[in-house]
């Protein structure tokens, strides 16, 4: 499985997103759709996006009662999507649900992915927060696992944690891993992050990467760029 660039297109609506996809003439670059978008535009954008013929990950990170979630990744599935998430969180058993419902007739469904823990938490708002009085590290691998037996094909992490879960879960489980930013750029609300070549050095497989290339100058420079330091 080839390493890729996912750009996260964290816009307000379609004259946005579709204003920023059309300085991209030669490539046509992974996606990421997130709620801002759905939400704003509903499913129709994420059909229009894939007519253009981008992959797509859509980012809805469910988490609900199992039968909820099942119910709701089978009308996920109907829009031929490329990979979709949930929170781990959500226990193994709303995992199962989901893949149950992702799951088309003929077989085939989109790769499913968990949230192990956001990169903007830290471990310090983990444990006074979420009550987890745990090493982060040890939260991220244990969420892992449970992804990993309940059948999921990887997870969203920080590309600071891509090696220790490949290490539990083996080296075909994916890492998705946003909390990225070129050297002295600007962090924002994320708290674990690093360079696209480090997530390569440190083996993620595809790194989620927003506002370093949504609000760059030059984003088709900055997506390049990506692409150089993760991927080549
Ligand atoms: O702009 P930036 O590069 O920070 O965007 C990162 C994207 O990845 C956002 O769309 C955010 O919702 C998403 N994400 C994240 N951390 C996670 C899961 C998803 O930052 N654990």
């Amino acid at each position: 499985m080839g390493k890729d660039v996912i750009v996260a297109c964290d816009f307000a609506g379609r004259r946005q997103v579709f204003d920023f996809l059309d300085q991209f003439t030669d490539k046509k670059p992974y996606l990421k759709i997130g709620m801002e978008l759905f939400y704003a535009e509903g499913p129709q954008i994420v059909r229009d996006i894939k007519a253009r013929g981008h992959k797509i990950f859509l980012d809805l990170k469910l988490c609900d009662i199992p039968n909820t979630v099942r119910k709701s990744m089978a009308v996920l599935s109907g829009l031929d999507v490329d990979m979709t998430n949930l929170h781990a969180f959500g226990t193994a058993d709303m995992m199962r649900a989901a893949l149950e419902g992702l799951t088309r007739p003929d077989g085939t469904r989109p790769l499913l992915i968990a949230v192990t823990q956001l990169t903007s938490t830290t471990e310090e708002r983990m444990k006074n927060e979420l009550y987890i009085d745990r090493p982060l590290d040890e939260v991220v691998l244990g969420y892992a696992q449970n992804a990993r037996a309940a059948g999921l094909d990887g997870v969203v992490c920080s590309p600071l944690e891509a090696g220790k879960v490949h290490a539990a879960c083996g080296a075909s489980f994916l890492t998705v891993t946003p909390g990225v930013r070129f050297a002295g750029g600007d962090v924002g609300d994320q708290a674990r992050v690093t360079t696209p070549e480090r997530a390569r050095e440190l083996g993620s497989d595809y790194i989620v990467v927003g506002r370093p290339i949504t609000a760059a100058a030059d984003p088709v420079a900055a997506y390049e760029r990506c692409l150089r330091e993760f991927v080549l």
